[in-house]
């Protein structure tokens, strides 16, 4: 395979080198600080998401599966229940139903957002697992949100939490509204190459209902209402104090780069619309799309993949294969209605490189290179 293109950098190392002097500033006031668990970076970083995504309530946790593991928990999900989750997303969605007890059942997805389709969700609720069904997970997946209106009305109708798996999609908005503030709570990573991104592992619950902000609290603290008194089971899985100091100088550029993604997304969308070898992200109307992963469809994947490769272009897949046709999750699959949908994306999705720091002239050579295959039949 060919060397990466030095047009094509890291994401994680190029944000760190715009804002070195402030991170390193605020590591170091961390360490001068003396408190290095639950410290004043969490609950300052608590209070600062919280507002960003337009709700009460932030509890930090350890990572993205942690925060939906205890979401589930404090929402009482455990051995006996269902949660509704999409197979093509990142297996950590499914991972998390798993630690809980609950068992998950695949759901199709619509294929122009790659989001939860909500016909395929009463599909489910009418299959053999429908009666167990306790929660619907609906994953932003590349940073488009689900339509969150069709799933709120089938979970209201079916008394089901509505949750949101916002991994992928901070600064997203639905109908005016931020992604974490459109269901009963919502889970967010901060892995490196989030949007949102911690310089090591990180996470966070976000809600408006206090007493499950509460639940959660205890919940990542040895289950601790008072000090070493667990009034409830718990486990440890905090964000870090060096992670929340990092991630508050990050959050100040939040905006901006969601914005500098979408530009880029707008320039691939000129350079190729219209290509008919490959199908740009859709957009629904009504939200935005916070591209944290660029995700084209070509019938003829494969073949404009090794392409892009030979030519040192750092495309991907997200992911190579859906959950249900991983042998870790597979055996879930029997109680799924039909996924047809999600296997044919998984043959033609490709990710193409995109964040915040990439030029406007790495898009123009991807695009080239795109146009010129094409051109070449
Ligand atoms: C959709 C989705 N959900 C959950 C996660 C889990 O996050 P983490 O890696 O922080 O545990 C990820 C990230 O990998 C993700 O992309």
């Amino acid at each position: 395979m060919a060397d990466t293109h030095p047009l094509f950098t890291a994401y994680p190392i190029e944000d760190f080198k715009r804002h070195e002097a402030a991170l390193t500033a605020a590591v170091a006031g961390v360490m001068r600080g003396g408190h290095y668990i639950l410290g004043g970076d969490v609950a300052a970083f608590e209070k600062e998401w919280a507002a960003w995504c337009g709700v009460k309530e932030a509890i930090g946790v350890g990572n993205g599966t942690d925060a939906i593991e205890l979401l589930l928990l404090g929402l009482g999900v455990g051995p006996g229940d269902v949660v509704a989750v999409p197979s093509h997303t990142a297996v950590a969605s499914i991972s998390a139903i798993r630690r809980t007890g609950a068992d998950p059942v695949y759901v199709d997805i619509d294929p122009t957002t790659f989001t939860m389709d909500p016909v395929s969700l009463e599909a489910a609720l009418r299959g053999p697992a429908g009666g167990r069904i306790k929660a619907v997970l609906g994953v932003h997946l590349y940073g488009h949100p689900v339509d969150a209106a069709a799933l709120a009305v089938i979970c209201a109708r079916h008394d089901l939490f509505f949750l949101e798996d916002c991994a992928q999609a901070h600064g997203a908005t639905f109908q005016g509204h931020r992604v974490g503030s459109l269901a009963c709570g919502a889970a967010f990573s901060f892995y490196p190459t989030k949007n949102l991104g911690a310089m090591g592992d990180g996470g966070a619950i976000t809600t408006d209902d206090a007493a499950l902000a509460g639940r959660i609290r205890e919940i990542r603290q040895y289950g601790w209402r008072e000090r070493y008194i667990s009034a409830v089971e718990g486990v440890n899985s905090r964000l870090d104090e060096m992670q929340a100091a990092l991630l508050r100088v990050k959050l100040r550029d939040l905006e901006h780069s969601v914005a500098r993604r979408q530009e880029l997304a707008a320039r691939y969308r000129e350079g190729l619309e219209g290509q008919p070898l490959v199908k740009l992200p859709a957009v629904r109307g009504g939200v935005t799309h916070a591209y944290h992963l660029h995700v084209i469809r070509s019938p003829r994947r494969d073949e404009l993949m090794a392409r892009l490769l030979e030519r040192g272009i750092p495309v991907g897949l997200h992911y190579p294969a859906a959950v249900h046709q991983q042998p870790g999750y597979a055996r879930f699959a029997a109680q799924s209605p039909g996924l047809g949908q999600t296997e044919l994306a998984i043959r033609e999705i490709l990710t193409l490189p995109l964040h915040p720091w990439l030029s406007g002239e790495a898009v123009d050579l991807v695009v080239r290179e795109i146009n010129e295959w094409a051109a070449a039949g």
